[in-house]
């Protein structure tokens, strides 16, 4: 009887991870309203600081499809992506945690809990903005297809996809009344780490997204 009390044990204890690494369905974006595209185009700017707070679930959802979602029933994305590719994985980093973005199940994957926004610049605003979107290529992608595109080739479409999605963030951050500001410097080695990062990925730019005080 005590073992199969202990068995039990072990098994409710092994079983936990995988209840906590369940992903998050975000709720549906809002997929229309906000200001004109035109009166989006014309107030799109870098923000030089950030409001320190933290979006709610719907309108992280509407931020990340924006970023990158699916947009139609082809599975094809809200940017365009070399031979529709899909090389880009974005993960938004929160005061409360680090999640990666799944597109097609529009789901977030914790990656680590816990304010890691830091890692992602040394400019002061960046600890503050309420999301911090990092575009990482998976060159990994380009392998699969067989075909032979240079790897300056590869790393040319990493940074025009994530600058294709970023302008996207802004015109949203703009309807919104919040700033955005796109950025080249970050913690490398640290997000290398926390992230789990391989020689397969390429890191391109991030993007501070949110409101302005
Ligand atoms: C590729 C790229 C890298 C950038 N890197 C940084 C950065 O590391 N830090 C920063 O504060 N702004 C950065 N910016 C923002 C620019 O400074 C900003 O876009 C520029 O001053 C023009 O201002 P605007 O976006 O309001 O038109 C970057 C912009 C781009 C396109």
């Amino acid at each position: 009887m005590k073992k199969a009390v202990y068995l039990f044990l072990v098994f409710v204890l092994l079983s936990v991870p995988a209840f906590a690494a369940e992903d998050i369905k975000l709720p549906a974006p809002e997929k229309s309203g906000g200001i004109g595209v035109l009166d989006a185009v014309a107030s799109r700017q870098s923000a030089g600081d950030f409001e320190d707070t933290e979006l709610t679930l719907e309108q992280l959802s509407t931020l990340l499809w924006v970023a990158g979602g699916v947009n139609r029933d082809n599975g094809k994305l809200t940017y365009p992506t070399a031979s529709n590719i899909q090389d880009m994985i974005i993960f938004a980093f929160t005061k409360s945690g680090t999640y990666r973005y799944n597109p097609s199940e529009h789901s977030l994957t914790l990656i680590a809990e816990g304010d890691n926004r830091v890692l992602t610049g040394s400019q002061p605003f960046v600890a503050k903005a309420a999301v911090d979107l990092l575009y990482v290529q998976d060159a990994s992608k380009w392998a699969n297809t067989g075909r032979k595109v240079p790897p300056e080739a590869i790393l040319n479409c990493g940074f025009a996809h994530a600058g294709l999605s970023m302008q996207g963030v802004y015109l949203y951050a703009a309807s919104q009344g919040w700033g955005a500001r796109t950025r080249m410097n970050f913690d490398r080695k640290g997000l290398t780490k926390l992230l789990g990062l391989t020689k397969n990925h390429n890191f391109t730019l991030m993007q501070c997204v949110g409101p302005k005080p």
